[in-house]
């Protein structure tokens, strides 16, 4: 049996005014950095890759299918080959959901026999909400449960174009069909209710792809004709990542903490908007623009929080919600998520994952099917397990911070933010 790694967080006690330029490289960039440079003639420039377990699974499958990789640190270059290679081994995508829907819809319509497959927390995770659209344009994926869980085995072919509106506003699902659709034989049309993180249309469409978003919300894809232009990018910091410590500031009296250079795209930083609802200070500094806005982004301490609601926009902060949760915990009055039965097929189901580590903590909650009910009050010190969940360990890290927390199996980390004690240890 492997040994669980697990790590007993102290309180720090003090405020803390934190300029942190450290922060993880975005995950979700990274990924669509590793992919969609295969979808190029030439070599792609990228720097500030984000060097953790998910995102390196992904260059390490691109690297499988035939492009050369050079890389220093973060730092890497991506020659594609001129056409993409059937690897003799599976697609290992780790723990990322991100790694095994995008490569789903990049590979149906690439000649040859792919086998994606994964961690055993990614191995239990749907993938029908991709499986079922692309094979519906033609693709050959099969996999337990008629096509729901991994292993996926593709067998790349021919595709035909679609016009699918999702009944999930997931990003996932958005790029395995773009992907897909570029292979297509006609343009193809792809609509959700509210707009998902946009990185893929946003890149793609930088490299010269045409996927374009016509006025009645419809995402226009047109097959490619020719090799997309190589990526030139340095990935910015995640607010995802951020975020923690973006909550550790709005709960230690004094602190204030500055986020450098990560991305604010409004569809990745609404978790800090929550937080300004809450009565904490959030100030937002763009710098420039390359693919997104890009700039810093300053929380600070501004009195106790306030509870609130959160049932709109969730696509938007269905990440953070595990790390808005502690501030719920510790926020005046009774705060109700809602609409976020997504959190069930995360990385874990984060709605159990969460309350159970809150109720541990002493926390009052109510769990609903598709959210919960915190009420807010003081946080004690407990043993919380991770669930093996990246966002719920460094979470409860945070809170840790606050009032004292060991955490059970913390390995997990690693899949997003392996400097992620680093930092926490500088304060
Ligand atoms: C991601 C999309 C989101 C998000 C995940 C990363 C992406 O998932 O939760 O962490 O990079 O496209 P869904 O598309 O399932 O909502």
């Amino acid at each position: 049996m492997e040994k669980m790694r697990n790590i007993t967080v102290k309180p720090i006690n003090k405020s803390f005014n934190l300029i942190c330029k450290d922060i993880a490289p975005d995950k979700s960039i990274s990924h669509r950095c590793a992919m969609f440079s295969l979808l190029s003639d030439r070599v792609s420039k990228i720097e500030n890759f984000l060097l953790a377990e998910d995102t390196l699974n992904s260059l390490n499958i691109a690297s499988q299918l035939g492009a050369t990789i050079k890389q220093d640190g973060g730092s890497i270059e991506i020659t594609p080959p001129k056409e993409l290679q059937e690897a003799d081994d599976i697609l290992d995508c780790g723990n990322a959901g991100t790694g095994m829907r995008l490569y789903a819809g990049l590979l149906a319509g690439v000649d040859g026999l792919f086998i994606l497959s994964g961690d055993k927390y990614l191995r239990h995770r749907p993938m029908s909400r991709v499986a079922n659209p692309l094979r519906t344009i033609g693709a050959s994926i099969d996999g337990r449960e008629n096509g729901n869980l991994a292993p996926l085995v593709i067998r790349g072919g021919d595709l035909k174009s679609f016009r699918y509106h999702s009944p999930i506003d997931s990003a996932q699902v958005k790029s395995a069909l773009i992907l897909a659709g570029l292979r297509g034989d006609k343009t193809s049309f792809y609509k959700e209710d509210l707009l998902s993180r946009d990185h893929t249309e946003r890149m793609l469409s930088g490299m010269g792809a045409k996927v374009e978003k016509n006025s009645d919300g419809w995402i226009e894809i047109e097959p490619l004709k020719a090799p997309l232009n190589p990526l030139d990018i340095r990935v910015p910091a995640d607010p995802s990542s951020g975020f923690f410590f973006g909550v550790l500031a709005s709960i230690i009296e004094g602190s204030s903490v500055t986020i450098s250079n990560v991305t604010l795209n409004p569809t990745r930083i609404e978790a800090y908007k929550a937080l300004e609802r809450m009565g904490a200070k959030v100030e937002y500094i763009q710098k420039e623009n390359i693919y997104e806005p890009i700039g810093d982004i300053k929380v600070s301490y501004n009195g106790k929080l306030k509870a609130i609601e959160v049932s709109s926009n969730i696509a938007w902060l269905i990440d953070e919600l595990p790390a808005l949760s502690i501030a719920m915990a510790l926020a005046d009055g009774i705060s109700i998520v809602k609409n976020a039965k997504e959190l069930r097929v995360k990385e874990s189901d984060r709605i159990s994952s969460v309350l159970d580590g809150l109720n541990s903590c002493g926390i009052e909650t109510e769990e609903y099917e598709d959210g919960y009910k915190i009420i807010g009050g003081e946080l004690h010190s407990s043993t919380i397990n991770s669930y093996g969940d990246h966002r719920v360990a460094m979470s409860f890290a945070i809170a840790g911070n606050y009032c004292g927390m060991d955490i059970e199996d913390i390995e997990c980390i690693d899949t997003s933010f392996p400097n992620f004690f680093e930092i926490l240890d500088t304060l």
